[in-house]
């Protein structure tokens, strides 16, 4: 009776063709939602334009700084919420100064290029307004300002340095931009980590948001808010439901609940929460470490489901993280961590392949080849994730040819790339 208990729960996980290729289906219509005035508004999926119009030709040169802010590794403090007065860029501030004194930059006004990983609405490729904070960022009042206008105020309160800020860059962006420079054919960057986003060259000529109809573009497409509007509930589950009530946007950002590192260890320990209150895992004690909110980080889950593991080490993970299990437990524990990152992966590709198959149609193409820029602690470090997330582009999107290209520190890189494109454009128009 438990197994079949614990099989219900795992089978809310397993979605079908027919149930991906309708979430294929509903991203395509809001990518399309998104580009024009009309619908624009009620899109979930923002598509944001970021003057980002072509990539580097290799004659590039110079030299440029580029600060990360965003991904798992500048992190904000736990628990840290700041005010915009003493801010969350005072912070950084300190950071890029640290950092010029190190390389001993102080005095050079370096060109720079700010690789900022939330929705901005960019006007130009040195502007963007903060439409609101993702994967549990939280800092007053910086809502609907200007990101470059709030880190330039905070330069000049610090008073010690200039910089030349060029560009404010989303990481997909500069991610793209750096596959970009090695192979031409990457027009789509993509970010599985701690959260979930994806952005790709348009034409021109559909985005309606933008004078023009010449070329191309690069569209922040910020997907992770997909599903805002209720339309993917019907493959939410109760677990679902609980990480996004819990979390500091709920409401926001459905489908980057059910895609990313952040909220992934979230789902699993809300299914964990709720066999072991059905008597079906840990002896049905729910201990205190289990209610503690982010303790199964992306690294825990990859770890979890390698399969080189032996039970025993899965347990020994369960233990450092606080939860004494049996080898049962472990075993439970481990399909648990399966489903949920295997539907993640499907999701991810589902909705990449709505974007590869627009591709294709809006150029007329029988077959297209197109390379994916792809980065990320999700992607690059659970043992299953990039496979299923190849599988299922493939499945959806049969006549894209679809290559995978993992940036090295690509935000960064691009970011300067950017920078250095910005930058010959401002001088060539002096
Ligand atoms: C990094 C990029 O490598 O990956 C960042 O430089 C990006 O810009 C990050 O935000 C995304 O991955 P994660 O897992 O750190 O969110
Ligand atoms: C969140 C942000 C988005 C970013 C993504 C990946 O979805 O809103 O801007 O690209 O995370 O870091």
């Amino acid at each position: 009776a438990q197994r079949k208990q614990i099989d219900e729960v795992l089978a809310l996980f397993r979605l079908t063709r027919e149930q991906l290729v309708g979430v294929q289906g509903r991203m395509r219509a809001e990518l399309e939602y998104g580009l024009k005035k009309k619908t624009q508004a009620l899109a979930t999926v923002k598509m944001l334009p970021t003057y980002v119009y072509g990539m580097p030709d290799g004659t590039e040169k110079g030299k440029f700084l580029a600060l990360d802010l965003g991904g798992t590794n500048f992190r904000v403090p736990p628990g840290g919420e700041y005010r915009r007065e003493f801010c969350l860029f005072d912070h950084i501030v300190q950071c890029i100064a640290d950092f010029l004194d190190y390389m001993g930059l102080k005095r050079s006004a370096a060109a720079f290029g700010f690789t900022f990983s939330f929705p901005c609405r960019q006007m130009s490729i040195d502007k963007g307004t903060l439409i609101g904070w993702t994967k549990g960022f939280k800092a007053t009042d910086c809502e609907g300002e200007d990101v470059v206008d709030m880190l330039r105020e905070a330069i000049k309160r610090r008073n010690e340095f200039d910089l030349d800020i060029v560009a404010v860059v989303n990481d997909t962006v500069g991610t793209m931009m750096t596959c970009g420079y090695e192979d031409p054919n990457c027009e789509i960057g993509l970010i599985a980590g701690t959260g979930s986003n994806m952005c790709y060259m348009e034409e021109m000529r559909n985005i309606e948001l933008v004078d023009g109809d010449e070329g191309k573009m690069c569209i922040n497409t910020e997907w992770g808010g997909f599903g805002d509007n209720g339309c993917i509930d019907d493959i939410r589950t109760q677990y679902d439901k609980e990480v996004d009530e819990g979390s500091l946007n709920p409401g926001k950002q459905r489908y980057e609940k059910m895609t990313s590192g952040m909220y992934l260890g979230e789902i699993v320990r809300q299914i964990l929460i709720d066999l072991t209150k059905q008597g079906l895992l840990f002896r049905g004690q729910i201990s205190e470490r289990l209610r503690t909110r982010g303790i199964f980080e992306t690294k825990f889950l990859s770890q979890i489901e390698s399969d080189r593991l032996a039970l025993l080490q899965v347990r020994r993970i369960l233990q450092q993280l606080g939860l004494d299990s049996t080898c049962e437990d472990s075993i439970v524990v481990k399909e648990v961590c399966g489903a949920v990152s295997r539907r993640a992966a499907q999701l991810c590709g589902a909705g990449l392949a709505a974007i590869v198959e627009k591709r294709r149609e809006d150029q007329g193409l029988e077959h297209l080849r197109i390379t994916v820029g792809v980065d990320g602690t999700l992607y690059k470090l659970h043992p299953h994730f990039s496979r299923v997330l190849q599988e299922t582009v493939k499945e959806l999107a049969p006549q894209c040819d679809v290559t995978f290209m993992l940036s090295e520190d690509g935000s960064g890189k691009g970011a300067a790339l950017i920078t250095a494109v910005a930058k010959r454009f401002q001088q060539s128009r002096k």
